[in-house]
């Protein structure tokens, strides 16, 4: 009777100290984001804080805001997980175990991975196809010195996590088509990534720069996107909004731009809008030359709590319009709460509303206090993600 006794509260005991082991790493990953002083956005506490985030990567897609809403479409118990082991790239007939393979060829929900740190060089651009996750968490991946990046009449794609740099304009050729058929391409301006009538895209903490056409191109009716987290660096023509001033399907376009850091050394367009609706928010402006926001065919803007620090020498002003004295200039620039640096000046259209993101429940997301937008954007790009501690 006694021994039974004594055995249960063993048991408790036992029990205690499972339920204690269990909890610990939340509660030192909470304890270290505080002594490294890391004040982390929405999108990132929802992740970072958990030391085991490499055993739960699909996780991610529950973490985005904006316009792309969450991404739960790209998770479930039907996703395929693909690692890529093999840097090479065949446009025509790609290899398992290469990039191209996981994201053309493969058709599904494919979560995909890199086993270790690769620099790609793409022979053709890459045409990804819907959803796919592509995951460059914890090893550093370079697309980079030929072909780049391509959604193509798809939806439901995840970039995060991934270096693409010195983008080339492309030849028009056959390459494996986001279906899995060869299809043919026409010629490519040397984009990093370039969405063409495509939806529903989350591109987050990504390091941009130097190509030879622009580092992001939402275009051809594209929308539902969510740029966040990601470096802007080193570039002319940094991202573009709308494909040209006669394609009025972009009128519909829906892009939220969140928790960047452009630059230094980049020259326009961040963004550069045409016809659609951007929300602009908690972003770090470092300097511009030609001006950071622009835009043409009644564009509208709501840029709030970006930070916008003027260069030094050269042009204060942030903004830019193509005016079209055929349409009137009907472009809708509104700034709400943003910070000015260094003489920066914002030309805002006089009256009128400032068009709300109008965003669904899973979209919203609280735009924070433009004083918290340095440390918000501190970790924009790739993370340093260590083996041992939260990334
Ligand atoms: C949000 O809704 C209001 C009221 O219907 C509308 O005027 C505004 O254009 C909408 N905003 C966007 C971005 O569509």
């Amino acid at each position: 009777m006694v021994s039974h006794v004594i055995n249960h509260i063993l048991w408790r005991f036992v029990l205690i100290i499972v339920i204690i082991t269990l909890y610990t790493p939340n509660l030192s990953a909470a304890k270290q984001s505080k002594i490294n002083g890391l004040k982390m956005n929405v999108i990132d506490r929802c992740w970072r804080l958990n030391p085991e985030w490499r055993r739960h990567r699909p996780q991610l897609a529950t973490c985005s805001v904006g316009y792309t809403g969450k991404m739960t479409n790209n998770i479930g118990k039907d996703l395929i997980h693909y690692i890529v082991i093999d840097p090479s790239d065949d446009p025509i007939n790609p290899k398992r175990g290469t990039l191209r393979y996981g994201a053309s060829v493969i058709q599904g929900k494919v979560w995909i991975t890199f086993q270790r740190d690769m620099h790609i060089k793409l022979e053709r651009p890459l045409l990804i196809s819907s959803f796919t996750a592509i995951d460059g968490r914890g090893v550093n991946v370079h697309i980079a010195n030929n072909a780049c990046l391509m959604i193509f009449k798809a939806t439901n794609i995840i970039i995060h996590g991934i270096r693409v740099h010195h983008c080339k304009p492309q030849a028009p050729g056959v390459v494996m088509g986001p279906e899995g058929k060869v299809i043919p391409l026409g010629h490519v301006d040397g984009d990093a990534i370039r969405l063409v009538t495509a939806s529903k895209i989350w591109i987050d903490h990504n390091t941009l720069y130097n190509c030879q056409d622009g580092l992001l191109d939402v275009t051809r009716g594209s929308t539902d996107v969510t740029i966040s987290n990601n470096w802007f660096r080193d570039q002319d023509k940094v991202m573009l909004l709308g494909h040209d001033d006669g394609y009025v399907r972009d009128q519909n376009m829906k892009v939220t731009v969140v928790y960047n850091h452009f630059g230094p050394n980049c020259n326009q367009r961040m963004p550069r809008i045409r016809h659609g609706y951007a929300h602009v928010a908690n972003n770090l402006y470092l300097g511009w030359v030609q001006y950071a926001i622009g835009g043409s065919m009644g564009p509208s803007l709501k840029s709030e709590a970006n930070l916008f620090i003027a260069p030094t020498i050269g042009s204060k002003e942030v903004t830019w319009r193509k005016s079209n004295h055929n349409n009137g200039d009907t472009w809708e620039f509104h700034s709400v709460k943003d910070a000015f640096e260094n003489g920066a000046s914002f030309t805002v259209t006089k009256g009128g509303r400032v068009p709300k993101p109008n965003y669904s429940n899973e979209q919203y997301f609280k735009v924070v206090d433009v004083n918290f937008v340095r440390s918000l954007t501190r970790s924009s790009g790739i993370l340093g993600c260590s083996k041992t501690s939260v990334c």
